[in-house]
């Protein structure tokens, strides 16, 4: 079968896809798969894309980034933020046969949010991961946590501040969000990689995490910060009907003095300080518990193909799931290939099975 390795994107995460796409495109079984490489600019331009995996690894010179102009546009379309425009191919274009299936790598808005996978639909073309829906409701992080309540699974404090509001009334919005104690966590809605997040240890540092959440998103997600350890679970979809798979858990430790919380850089940037520990040593009981809940916050957003759901474990052995990523980061330092490695399927089965998932 064709398959499109889609990346980049508009989103802030555009980086983080190119490295995801990077670890895929090296992985990915050439005798089975013909590998189409497609990367999407910042401003929303399809290129074909270098097939080699080394170009869209991090570098010294930072991060990895779909150059526009840098390639030959591949859709006589340009989905981007100046609206849809029809592009007149300056010679016949070449052609590249049609793809029996899309692996849309893209993380954040515009990729991992349900735009592109209508898209996709209304193109009527397999693809790997969430549809329209799943996809949707995981990327908003308050409509996330209203399914995620309406279908009884824990979700921890929180408080929406929606466009416009913090404007009109800031006292109203600040004495709703000293409710939920210290510390907070201020993050955009809609936004992934824990970009324009701040802990807030101190009220009076709310309108600059205000102003670092409104950088990604009007709306803005406040939620009480949790004691706990931090775990992660990868979820698989079914084959044929039956239910989907859930991973050993993992645990991400920071350290402490070094980041204020898993932010971006301790993400991608700054191995040294972060500990990924897979399995996580939990009691078999929570480990259940974990496992449980992430097949059941896969199975409440509607998830398809692959998902990553991260909770606390709290010192009482509680579980409270944090959120869903429909489209987690295939990065070297990502959890979701490492989850999967340390309960049996490595990275090159990890694949295949994503895309037999979509074919079938
Ligand atoms: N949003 C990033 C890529 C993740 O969830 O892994
Ligand atoms: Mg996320």
């Amino acid at each position: 079968p064709r398959v499109m390795v889609l990346f980049g994107g508009r989103s802030g995460e555009h980086p983080i896809s190119c490295l995801t796409a990077a670890s895929v495109l090296r992985a990915i079984d050439r005798d089975r798969y013909d590998v189409v490489p497609v990367g999407i600019t910042r401003s929303g331009e399809w290129v074909l894309a270098d097939d080699d995996p080394d170009r869209w690894l991090l570098t010294a010179g930072g991060l990895p980034e779909v150059a526009a102009g840098g390639g030959e546009v591949v859709l006589p379309l340009a989905v981007g933020r100046r609206g849809l425009r029809v592009l007149e191919p300056a010679q016949p274009p070449r052609e590249l046969g049609e793809v029996d299936v899309v692996m849309p790598l893209l993380h954040g808005p515009f990729g991992e949010d349900g735009t592109l996978q209508g898209l996709l639909d209304l193109a009527d073309v397999r693809y790997v991961g969430a549809g329209v829906l799943a996809s949707a409701v995981g990327m908003d992080k308050h409509y996330m946590k209203l399914v995620l309540q309406g279908h009884g699974i824990p979700v921890g404090p929180f408080t929406v501040v929606l466009p416009g509001q913090w404007e009109r009334d800031r006292d109203e919005v600040t004495a709703r969000v000293a409710e939920l104690g210290l510390p907070l966590f201020v993050k955009p809605a809609r936004a992934g990689s824990s970009l324009g997040i701040s802990r807030v240890d101190d009220l009076a540092d709310l309108p600059a995490a205000m102003s670092a959440a409104h950088e990604h998103d009007p709306k803005v997600v406040i939620e009480a910060g949790i004691v706990g350890r931090e775990i992660e679970c990868a979820v698989l979809g079914g084959r044929s009907g039956e239910r989907a798979r859930a991973s050993l858990p993992g645990e991400i430790v920071v350290a402490p003095d070094a980041h204020a919380f898993y932010d971006f850089e301790a993400k991608y940037l700054d191995e040294a300080h972060v500990d990924l520990r897979c399995p996580a040593d939990l009691p078999d009981d929570v480990v259940e518990q974990v496992r449980d809940l992430a097949v059941r916050t896969f199975e409440a957003v509607g998830g398809e193909g692959l998902s990553r759901v991260d909770v606390f474990v709290t010192g009482d052995g509680d579980v409270v799931v944090n959120e869903i990523n429909t489209m987690p980061g295939f990065t070297p330092f990502s959890m979701f290939p490492r989850m999967w490695a340390a309960s049996g399927i490595d990275y090159p089965a990890l694949v295949d099975e994503l895309i037999q998932l979509a074919l079938h």
